[in-house]
């Protein structure tokens, strides 16, 4: 079966410093993957790259078997903070890619529906706390129907209460939409809860030093022991990294 996405990356430079090095993965179909490493082994690097934001690399990403060249309406991508235009309503800044107004949309109104905002298609950014504009970038990540989401440190700025649902609704939503995850974190209860697999990266050069499975079906309890002991086996590999 071709990978939803693969990655054979040589290298990727800024300036004379190399920050990854020979990254090779796929990513199946609706597969939930999360990314961990220390600080600065270049995860969000690798996520632009995939992203098509920044194409100065050496190697070859593709999706669905084609090259990937540059953005692509079959990639979504969440950033750590919301970044959502504080002009436009949230219903319009789901729908921002169709340069159309949201609020008459029907896709867009379903997705802000999805995440638990109907009522608030009307809400200016500002009037919205931290998750709920997360939910609405959620939302505008889906608006293209892509088959690959991108998500940076997507809940790293909220409460953990407000963490653990946001989590429960991204797994809904990649169930529901058939999409594969691409997911950045700093938080291993997240990363091992979250994923099919988990990978690990050195840093300096940001490299692949693990690809740690966690086979244990959907829906998971957080309780589960099982998800404590491959904590524990991460956490191990991320303490062999020499500038964690
Ligand atoms: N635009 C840039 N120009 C030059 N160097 C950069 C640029 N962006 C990132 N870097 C460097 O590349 C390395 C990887 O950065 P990146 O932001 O990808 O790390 P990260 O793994 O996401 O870190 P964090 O966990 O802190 O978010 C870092 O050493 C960083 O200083
Ligand atoms: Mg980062």
């Amino acid at each position: 079966m071709t990978a939803l996405l693969d990655v054979d990356l040589r290298a990727k430079h800024y300036g004379a410093r190399r920050v990854l090095d020979a990254i090779r993965f796929t990513l199946a179909p609706g597969e939930i993957v999360s990314l961990i490493g220390p600080s600065g082994c270049g995860k969000s690097t690798l996520l632009r790259l995939i992203a098509g934001l920044d194409r100065d690399y050496d190697g070859r990403l593709a999706l669905g078997g084609s090259t990937l060249a540059g953005i692509s309406r079959e990639i979504g991508f969440v950033f750590q903070e919301p970044r959502l235009f504080p002009w436009l309503k949230a219903a319009d800044n789901v729908a921002f890619d169709s340069g159309r107004s949201g609020r008459h949309d029907r896709h867009a109104l379903e997705l802000l529906a999805e995440v638990g905002l109907a009522g608030y298609e009307e809400a200016l950014p500002r009037s919205l706390s931290g998750g709920q504009a997360q939910r609405v970038a959620i939302a505008r990540g889906l608006y293209t129907r892509p088959r690959l989401l991108l998500l940076d440190e997507p809940f790293s700025a909220v409460d953990a209460f407000t963490r653990m649902k946001l989590q429960d609704l991204l797994l809904g939503v990649a169930r529901r939409h058939g999409i594969a995850l691409l997911l950045v974190t700093h938080d291993l209860d997240e990363a091992i809860y979250l994923s099919d697999r988990v990978l690990v990266l050195d840093a300096d050069p940001g490299r692949l030093r693990r690809d740690l499975r966690v086979p244990l079906p959907h829906p998971r309890d957080r309780r589960d022991l099982r998800l404590a002991e491959l904590k524990a086996e991460a956490l191990t590999e991320l303490h062999a990294i020499h500038s964690f």
